[in-house]
């Protein structure tokens, strides 16, 4: 008997059984994986989060760092194609610009899962689901800790500085938007400046000294948009001689270890949960799709908000 590979988009499966004489054995799934990057400690949790959970599913994983750049991350796609693999999964960069090389994946039969971050497309379905947090949701809870921590400070005015993520980023947009929605028409809170820090520990670090050389003490708050850039800025305002968590307060996201033990020295007042830990989840919805099996458009992860209050005893318990 000869053995059969068909992978079909939509109603999508995949049969893959090499068989010799009545005995039959499953040839393993094989997924494609462009990842963002190394750009944080939750993005090095997320590549550790896919890679053993493809192990562990028994899924060949084909992995691709994409340097942060949207290029390599269609070059990378492309090349999945050509090798005609069963399922693509990947975490977009940015939101748009994804059509194209979206369709040819359509056109070669090979489903595609989103995992952690969104693209902007009007066809649906050029994807099968997308894997991940609401990062809105996120900004709503970081935008309303600081409402409430603001409704308690005798200071009539706390002035903001935000460190975007990487620019067109789904994270960053939606992050943005969902803070901007929690502190609207605060008279309490006013944003000063807002620039991109890459979601990285260096460029956080190098906008804070822009920041604070600008505005100096007037800065009151920061916002980051992750937890890397939260850690660069805090370095960056112990040289500027005040003190993190303290004179300036700090709300980021994604609670990753290095959050939390900032939080325990009492340099961090709060990390809203991002889950890096998507790996079982996609290799699930991946067996699922090439199964023929029904998969809903959106999983989405649950996550809590963590103050410094609980970061001690929390802190044992971290997976990332
Ligand atoms: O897309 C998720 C974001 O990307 C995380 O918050 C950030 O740390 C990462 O680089």
């Amino acid at each position: 008997m000869t053995v059969t590979r068909r992978t079909i988009l939509g109603g999508a499966f995949a049969l893959a059984v090499a068989a010799s004489g009545s005995s039959f054995a499953a040839k393993p799934l094989v997924m494609g994986f462009s990842q963002v990057g190394a750009e944080s400690e939750w993005r090095s949790a997320n590549t550790a989060s896919i890679k053993d959970a493809a192990k562990q599913a028994g899924i060949t994983l084909k992995f691709a760092d994409a340097q942060q750049k949207q290029e390599n991350q269609v070059k990378a796609i492309r090349s999945f194609i050509a090798q005609r693999v069963d399922v693509i999964a990947f975490s977009p960069v940015v939101e748009t610009g994804w059509e194209t090389v979206l369709r040819e994946a359509k056109a070669a039969k090979i489903p595609v899962i989103l995992t952690d971050r969104a693209v902007n497309v009007a066809d649906k379905s050029l994807y099968v689901t997308l894997i991940g947090s609401d990062f809105v949701e996120e900004g709503r809870r970081a935008g309303r800790w600081l409402a409430d921590y603001a409704a308690k400070s005798n200071k009539p005015v706390l002035n903001v500085v935000e460190l975007q993520g990487t620019v067109g980023s789904a994270p960053a947009l939606d992050r943005k938007a969902g803070f901007e929605e929690a502190i609207k028409g605060n008279p309490k809170l006013k944003m000063l400046r807002t620039q991109t820090g890459e979601f990285t520990r260096a460029k956080g670090k190098e906008v804070m000294e822009a920041f604070l050389k600008a505005h100096g003490k007037d800065i009151n708050v920061l916002y980051a948009h992750n937890d890397d850039m939260a850690i660069g800025a805090i370095q960056a305002i112990e040289e500027a001689g005040l003190k993190p968590g303290k004179d300036i307060i700090i709300v980021s996201i994604d609670g990753v270890k290095g959050a939390f033990q900032a939080m325990v020295a009492g340099k961090l007042n709060v990390s809203v949960e991002c889950s890096p830990l998507l790996g079982p989840q996609l290799m699930k919805a991946a067996q699922d799709v090439v199964a023929g099996k029904p998969v809903p458009p959106r999983i989405v992860t649950e996550e809590r908000v963590f103050p410094a209050e609980v970061a001690a005893k929390e802190l044992p318990n971290r997976k990332y």
